[in-house]
């Protein structure tokens, strides 16, 4: 694709994560697992889990609210809800349009789910940008909310101990000065579908007794498959959204990718040739909290004064789908 300047930007990025923690020493009571193990092969310590009765909405729309709140804007204003998320609240109707309720946006604004699981962030930016682009509004309300610990099989050590609870949200609106998004990537293969899934469920295999006995609701994953995929096509997005926004590696103020597991970023950082000082990583702290890890990641960064106006950020993500892809943005 043609270079070209920015045309949207994120102005503000909050988080909501919530208050309890379970860590690698609570787990070992609950699978065969140990804290050295889990911290050797996937670089977690703890992981935040929602307590029953707080949901997916309630996560996003604290994210969502405080976003508005830090880019001084009021839920009237948005023009366009995105949500992702993997566990949505109900089948029908969508989460999206639950959370534009609970923080009171306009009827005006349309408002979906958008599922491309740990992706979904960097695809809805994506979205968010061409609506900009297109002049069909100027605030595009990003909510990246996931209740992992609802579809987690607590009884799976191999997917158990990877996942955590939180929500990110972003601001997306036209870029100024020539801040914003430089270059994005996506890409998805359904030939790989089966490797990360949740068997029963859905209109394939509604629910039944045998179905829920078996515990084929919940997540299904060959680990050490998704692992290789991610980091090929992981790196393979970050080099390709460089070179289409015209930067080198070595221009990279910060790199925040989607946190999965340790190994995973760091073969990552080393393919696209970004040295781990420039990485920002928060896995250990909140595990893999799918699509909400990047604005979690954006908005922790910011905080941290990891991110100025003019650095630039390159982000990279993979998830069921499978789906991956990358975006370069100068902040
Ligand atoms: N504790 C102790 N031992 C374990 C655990 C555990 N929690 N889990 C697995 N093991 C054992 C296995 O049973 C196996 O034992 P065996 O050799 O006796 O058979 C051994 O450890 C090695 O298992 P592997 O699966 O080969 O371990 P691997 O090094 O690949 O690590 C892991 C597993 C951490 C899951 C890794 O493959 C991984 O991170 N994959 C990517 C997963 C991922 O990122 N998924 C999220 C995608 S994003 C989304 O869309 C939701």
């Amino acid at each position: 694709m043609k270079r070209r300047d920015a045309v949207a930007r994120i102005s503000a990025t909050a988080r909501f994560l919530p208050d309890h923690v379970l860590t690698n020493a609570d787990l070992e009571k609950m699978v065969d697992t140990s804290d050295a193990w889990i911290r050797e092969r996937t670089g977690i310590v703890e992981r935040r889990i929602a307590p029953d009765g707080m949901t997916t909405t309630d996560m996003g729309a604290g994210a969502a609210s405080r976003a508005l709140a830090k880019a001084g804007l009021e839920p009237a204003d948005v023009d366009l809800l995105i949500v992702t998320t993997a566990t949505p609240d109900r089948w029908l109707p969508s989460t999206a349009c639950e959370i534009q309720a609970r923080i009171g946006a306009s009827r005006n604004c349309p408002a979906f789910d958008l599922h491309a699981a740990c992706t979904g962030f960097l695809y809805a930016v994506s979205m968010a940008e061409g609506y900009v682009a297109a002049g069909r509004g100027e605030v595009v309300l990003v909510v990246s909310a996931e209740k992992m610990s609802s579809i987690i099989d607590w009884q799976d050590r191999a997917t158990c101990i990877l996942f955590g609870d939180g929500a990110g949200a972003a601001v997306v609106q036209p870029s100024e000065n020539g801040e914003g998004i430089l270059s994005s990537f996506h890409r998805s293969d359904g030939d790989m579908a089966d490797l990360l899934e949740r068997p029963a469920g859905g209109a394939s295999r509604p629910l039944d007794p045998e179905s829920l006995r078996n515990r084929d609701h919940m997540i299904r994953m060959s680990g050490r498959e998704v692992f290789k995929s991610a980091v090929r096509s992981m790196a393979g997005a970050g080099t390709a959204v460089l070179r289409e926004a015209g930067v080198d590696s070595s221009d990279v103020d910060l790199m925040v990718p989607h946190q999965a597991n340790m190994r995973i970023i760091e073969s990552t950082a080393r393919y696209s040739g970004i040295p781990m000082e420039k990485v920002f990583v928060n896995l250990q702290r909140y595990g893999n909290i799918s699509s909400a890890t990047i604005p979690v990641g954006l908005d922790e960064a910011a905080e941290e004064g990891l991110i100025e106006p003019g650095s630039l950020i390159l982000m990279a993500a993979f998830g069921a789908g499978l789906t991956w892809g990358a975006m370069a943005m100068r902040w």
